[in-house]
């Protein structure tokens, strides 16, 4: 069978918290153990991350816990091409190429910049009010970040379905253009799970219902003493199908864990030694993934390291791909 690249990229934005965890990390590894015919392109995507922030020491921070994260939850570089899409320039002069080749009535409709205008308009705002460039051109970076690699698949969550619609777009503009060059990408969309939060909503940075992955043990027991019950006293039997902590126990337990938490509900266990019980539950499976964090987050010059020797196993392919690019386009030699 024919090889093939599975990339994505994952936006410094904040520290990684059990959602990420259980809905993006988990399965991302999985998935480079089990499918021997890709090749992982798992990449830090700092560029993207400065259409929002212009903190450089909290983009600084969040890619230093987001690497701590992967590592520590079991990406293994020698497996997978980790790198940071900004130390391969080649990115940046591939979306230049692609932003000439990109209609600007198909990132019109892109939704981040669209429902940013719409909501300048039904608030009488000038439309393109506080929307930069960056955001507007965004996935064209994104359609560079895929092709630079020829990426056939592409998992990301469904909030980016349409970006992947606009890189093939883009990369068959391209193609019809100036002859076959890039591999159309296709978004897989994850088997992950999503994560209820503390509050019973979605588990999401911008809802502030999270729990930080490799919390220390006594706040992680503190932040699950949070998540929301209802009034049944000990001894009432409580329906597990109805409980946010029961899915925390679906989430992480095994088959047998979880039937034996369906009966302890049923038979009326207290909520306090119900979260206990998950507390005990998820402290053991961190255990050993916190360790290896501290040690990264305690050392960033080891991330450091592998992101610079994962951008130099990449950068000839990427060059490469560059230099068929420029070609094509007509950026030649005069000799
Ligand atoms: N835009 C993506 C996100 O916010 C991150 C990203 C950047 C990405 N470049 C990519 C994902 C390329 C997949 C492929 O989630």
């Amino acid at each position: 069978m024919k090889r093939h690249v599975t990339l994505t990229g994952i936006t410094p934005s904040g520290t990684p918290h059990l959602g990420n965890y259980l809905g993006a990390i988990r399965p991302a590894i999985e998935k480079t153990r089990l499918d021997p015919n890709s090749d992982f392109y798992y990449f830090l995507a700092d560029y993207h991350s400065l259409i929002k922030s212009q903190d450089f020491d909290k983009i600084k921070q969040s890619s230093i816990e987001v690497d701590a994260s992967w590592l520590a939850a079991g990406l293994d570089p020698e497996r997978v091409q980790i790198y940071r899409q900004s130390d391969l320039i080649e990115t940046a002069e591939l979306n230049w190429i692609l932003s000439c080749v990109a209609a600007k009535g198909l990132l019109n409709r892109a939704h981040a910049y669209k429902s940013l205008r719409d909501d300048n308009i039904a608030n009488e705002r000038e439309e393109d009010n506080g929307i930069s460039m960056g955001l507007f051109c965004y996935p064209v970076l994104m359609t560079a970040d895929i092709l630079l690699f020829d990426a056939k698949f592409v998992p990301v969550g469904a909030d980016q379905v349409q970006h992947l619609e606009i890189a093939r777009d883009i990369a068959g503009s391209f193609n019809h253009r100036y002859g076959d060059t890039f591999v159309l990408p296709e978004a897989t969309i994850g088997d992950g799970k999503l994560l209820t939060g503390l509050d019973g909503r979605k588990m999401s940075k911008s809802y502030n219902n999270t729990i930080q992955l490799y919390r220390p043990e006594k706040q992680l027991r503190k932040d699950i003493m949070k998540i929301v019950t209802n009034s049944q006293l000990p001894g009432e039997p409580k329906d597990p199908d109805n409980s946010v902590l029961f899915e925390f126990f679906q989430a992480f337990g095994t088959a047998e864990e979880v039937a034996e938490m369906r009966e302890s509900f049923l038979g009326g266990i207290g909520w306090g030694d119900a979260k206990e019980k998950l507390f005990q539950l998820i402290n053991r499976q961190m255990a050993p993934e916190r360790e290896k964090y501290d040690y990264y987050i305690a050392n960033p010059g080891l991330i450091e390291d592998i992101l610079q020797a994962g951008a130099a196993k990449v950068r000839p392919q990427a060059q490469a791909k560059l230099a068929d690019v420029r070609y094509k386009v007509g950026i030649r030699s005069f000799k």
